[in-house]
């Protein structure tokens, strides 16, 4: 029998240790994985190569629907590519991150983000990581989760994150940076991060990633 195609959607802040299980979930499943956060951050990446102002948000909106942004499956990681050059890397760096809860924002650039996503979802089974995947941009996903995790955390493994890329920015400004993403893409008229009222909430403060993929893998076989 054809089973039916399957949607994981993974939510929750900046650091909840969403994209790592993630990629985990949908490789172990033969799964799609889709980091809509790529998205976002390769849209504000677009406006930095193109000297775009993070806040002129009409040329952007005006815009949005020429980026050509591709992700092109690779080992270890899948690769983003945007019009033409891949910015696998250069998405992460501290500007964009600390620019994108701005460029994510704006209506016109949610409306084309969200219409890509679900059609990156035609005809397979996905597993896709966001902040309102649950809420809109698959409010069918057989499988909803909200990763949390205390802020604490969340700056801990930033901070080693960075450490491997070389960054030098400290714990305690990290912790600044991320409470105040966290309020940004929380309090956003259009989307905000919020927990879908169907969806299973894991707390991966006290958690290993293997653990949180396990408790996910369950939830999945239970649905699947
Ligand atoms: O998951 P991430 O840190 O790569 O996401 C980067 C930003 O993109 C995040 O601060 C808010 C925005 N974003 C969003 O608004 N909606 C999504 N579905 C995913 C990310």
């Amino acid at each position: 029998a054809i089973k039916e195609k399957l949607q994981v959607a993974i939510d929750g802040p900046a650091g909840s240790g969403k994209s790592t299980v993630a990629k985990i979930i949908a490789k172990n499943f033969a799964f799609i994985y889709i980091d809509t956060g790529a998205m976002y951050r390769a849209v504000t990446l677009y406006a930095k190569i193109n000297q775009i102002d993070y806040e002129n948000e009409e040329q952007l909106s005006e815009q949005v629907a020429t980026i050509s942004l591709t992700f092109v499956p690779a080992d270890p990681v899948q690769r983003v590519i945007l019009d033409g050059q891949d910015v696998t890397e250069a998405i992460r760096s501290e500007e964009i991150t600390n620019n994108v809860s701005l460029v994510s924002s704006y209506k016109k650039i949610r409306e084309e983000m969200t219409e890509r996503q679900r059609q990156m979802t035609e005809g397979a089974s996905v597993v896709m990581d966001g902040r309102d995947i649950g809420t809109t941009v698959l409010p069918k996903a057989q499988v909803k989760i909200f990763l949390v995790a205390s802020v604490e955390q969340r700056a801990a493994r930033r901070f080693k994150e960075n450490q491997t890329k070389g960054f030098r920015v400290s714990l305690e400004e990290l912790k600044d940076e991320i409470i105040l993403r966290d309020y940004k893409d929380s309090h956003r008229l259009i989307s905000p991060l919020k927990k879908a009222s169907d969806a299973v909430t894991i707390d991966t403060s006290y958690l290993s990633i293997d653990q949180v993929v396990e408790k996910i893998s369950e939830i999945i076989k239970t649905r699947a």
